[in-house]
């Protein structure tokens, strides 16, 4: 409130149906201050996540990808990441267990060498009149079986995309068509089986979807090709008490194509629909910022997942729907922009925002790799985001509750049940660099319950260092995130405040609020 560029606001939570009172309560205290108010409902969720919501992926391209004059893919592909680094080990750790979906345009260029037929394993190498300006590529099976042991050791649940277009051939409508020819991919995954690996799930082809990125294939034909792996999987897998799931297409949503694949997969031959997001343009845009800062650009991508989700629940489907990939601004992103602080309002806003479309997992483009690696591309130090994703996975819970904030629009508002823990965990984002909030926590229910043991709430605020959006170093309540000089991941210690005390929301920052005195019946 000093100095005029601060404005101190009220935010009342509403409690809805707890177990002492019926019906809506608006609980605003205080009086008059401010109108905004944050209004959770707790009856019920509006929305249930996977317990492994936060997922990253890991691509194929090789170092000689390179976009716009600029090369950011170094040696981060699957074919020569390097497995030994205690960062990238350490990283994938925290979460025990990270989701990691393995894919990419080049997903669909790539051979299996299970032996058979024999064949010299060649990798990728540049052909600029081939799909993608890269060759057909290879991978090795020693280097399946090191992958394997790195996911292992690393507790990651693998999803793995197979090549979707052997056996395609031109169709006079420009798409590619002819049944998948799936003999490689099966070998693959009878070897997987055979080596005693597991994988979450096998998701069929990249970005093949509507009107394709480097080839499309009619949703029609996509549909049986995706009975056909799901009756592979079932074969292969006999009497395996869990099978992987089957998910497809890994492309960009189109209404009608994504209604006719559900339509001929239902009832339950397709277990996850899947659709990537670079709902900001290329990496090369120069107003990536200001899009990631305008509230309206930032809702625009509720309209996607609204009509996904109305397919799926209208479907006669089991199909549940994940973003398989997304990493915002396509073409490798933008570094300082994709890999900085700024980019955690984009990040996290999305998770938000499509957990409330009941969308179960979201992986981020990409674990490492381009200008969007949750892990720097040489030095594999965590980036801003890094930190965001771990935050949301140990902080909420998969049960989503309808969240509004009445206040300025550029506020965003998203609250889980806490994970593993009592109540509700808050996640504020202020996309606005000139004004501070006083958010005070004061329902009623919340006020009886603050004379017992949890009279405080735990906060984690994150800043960029020097106030500097672009900055590739986050604060946590003031401190330096950054891995030790033996590459451990710090330990995120939240503050302790006192129930009667306000949510300071500062300028361009982010807070996550562990409240365990919201009691919400949603999360009982
Ligand atoms: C949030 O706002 C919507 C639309 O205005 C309303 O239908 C809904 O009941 C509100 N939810 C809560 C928890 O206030
Ligand atoms: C991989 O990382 C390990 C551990 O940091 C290092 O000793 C090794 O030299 C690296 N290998 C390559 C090929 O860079
Ligand atoms: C590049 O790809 C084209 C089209 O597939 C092929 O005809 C040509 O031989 C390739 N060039 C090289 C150097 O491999
Ligand atoms: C499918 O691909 C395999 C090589 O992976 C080949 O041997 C086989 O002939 C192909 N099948 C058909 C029907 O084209
Ligand atoms: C689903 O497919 C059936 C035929 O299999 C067709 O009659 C129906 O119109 C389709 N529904 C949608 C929504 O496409
Ligand atoms: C990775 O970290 C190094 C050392 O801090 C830095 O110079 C470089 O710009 C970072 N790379 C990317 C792509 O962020
Ligand atoms: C705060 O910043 C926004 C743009 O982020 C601007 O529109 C607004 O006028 C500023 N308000 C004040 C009080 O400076």
């Amino acid at each position: 409130m000093g100095g005029g560029a601060l404005l101190a606001q009220l935010l009342g939570f509403c409690f809805w149906g707890s177990l002492w009172l019926a019906g809506p309560v608006a609980a605003y205290s205080g009086g008059g201050l401010g109108k905004a108010a944050v209004v959770v409902d707790g009856a019920a969720a509006i929305a249930v996540t996977d317990e492994n919501f936060v997922c990253a992926t890991l691509d194929w391209w090789p170092p000689e990808k390179c976009d716009y004059g600029t090369c950011s893919w170094g040696l981060t592909s699957m074919l020569n990441l390097n497995l030994s680094n205690p960062i990238l080990l350490n990283a994938v750790q925290a979460f025990s267990p990270l989701k990691l979906r393995l894919g990419g345009s080049l997903q669909d260029k790539i051979v299996y060498d299970t032996g058979n037929p024999q064949q010299p394993c060649v990798p990728f190498h540049i052909n600029t009149s081939e799909m993608f300006g890269f060759s057909q590529g290879c991978l090795p099976m020693p280097r399946w079986d090191e992958l394997n042991e790195f996911f292992k050791k690393a507790g990651a649940l693998i999803i793995f995309g197979l090549n979707a277009l052997n056996g395609r051939v031109p169709e006079n409508d420009g798409s590619l068509g002819g049944p998948w020819n799936f003999t490689n991919a099966a070998c693959l995954i009878q070897y997987t089986v055979n080596k005693g690996y597991t994988i979450h799930g096998w998701e069929l082809g990249n970005e093949l979807s509507g009107s394709g990125v480097g080839a499309r294939i009619g949703a029609d034909q996509y549909a049986a090709d995706v009975i056909t792996l799901k009756s592979i999987i079932n074969d292969i897998y006999q009497g395996c008490p869990v099978k992987p799931l089957v998910l497809a297409p890994g492309g960009f949503f189109d209404a009608g194509w994504f209604t006719e694949l559900v339509n001929k997969t239902k009832p339950n031959s397709l277990d996850v629909i899947t659709h990537h997001i670079y709902n900001l343009g290329p990496g090369v845009d120069q107003h990536l910022v200001e899009k990631i800062l305008d509230p309206t650009y930032l809702d625009g991508e509720a309209a996607t997942f609204n009509s996904l989700q109305r397919i799926l629940s209208s479907g006669g489907t089991s199909a549940t729907a994940w973003v398989g990939e997304a990493g915002g601004a396509y073409n490798s992103g933008h570094h300082l922009v994709t890999d900085s602080f700024v980019f955690s309002f984009w990040y996290l806003d999305q998770l938000g925002m499509s957990s409330t479309y009941d969308t179960k997992t979201y992986c981020r483009q990409s674990l490492v790799g381009g200008n969007y690696g949750l892990l720097n591309t040489t030095t594999f130090h965590p980036n801003p985001d890094y930190y965001s994703a771990l935050l949301w996975h140990r902080l909420m819970g998969r049960h989503v509750l309808r969240t509004n904030f009445t206040g300025s629009s550029m506020t965003r508002a998203y609250s889980h049940c806490a994970k593993e823990s009592k109540g509700i965990t808050l996640l504020l984002i202020n996309l606005s660099g000139n004004t501070t909030t006083e958010v005070f926590v004061t329902t009623k229910t919340a006020y009886s319950a603050l004379k017992t043991a949890e009279s405080t709430r735990e906060e984690f605020h994150l800043t960029a260092k020097d106030g500097d959006i672009h900055s590739q170093t986050m604060l946590l309540n003031g401190h330096i995130l950054a891995v030790d000089s033996d590459g451990h991941i710090p330990e995120l210690e939240p503050v302790k405040v006192a129930a009667s005390e306000p949510i300071t929301v500062d300028p361009f920052s982010i807070v996550f609020v562990h409240i365990p005195y919201f009691h919400a019946p949603a999360c009982w």
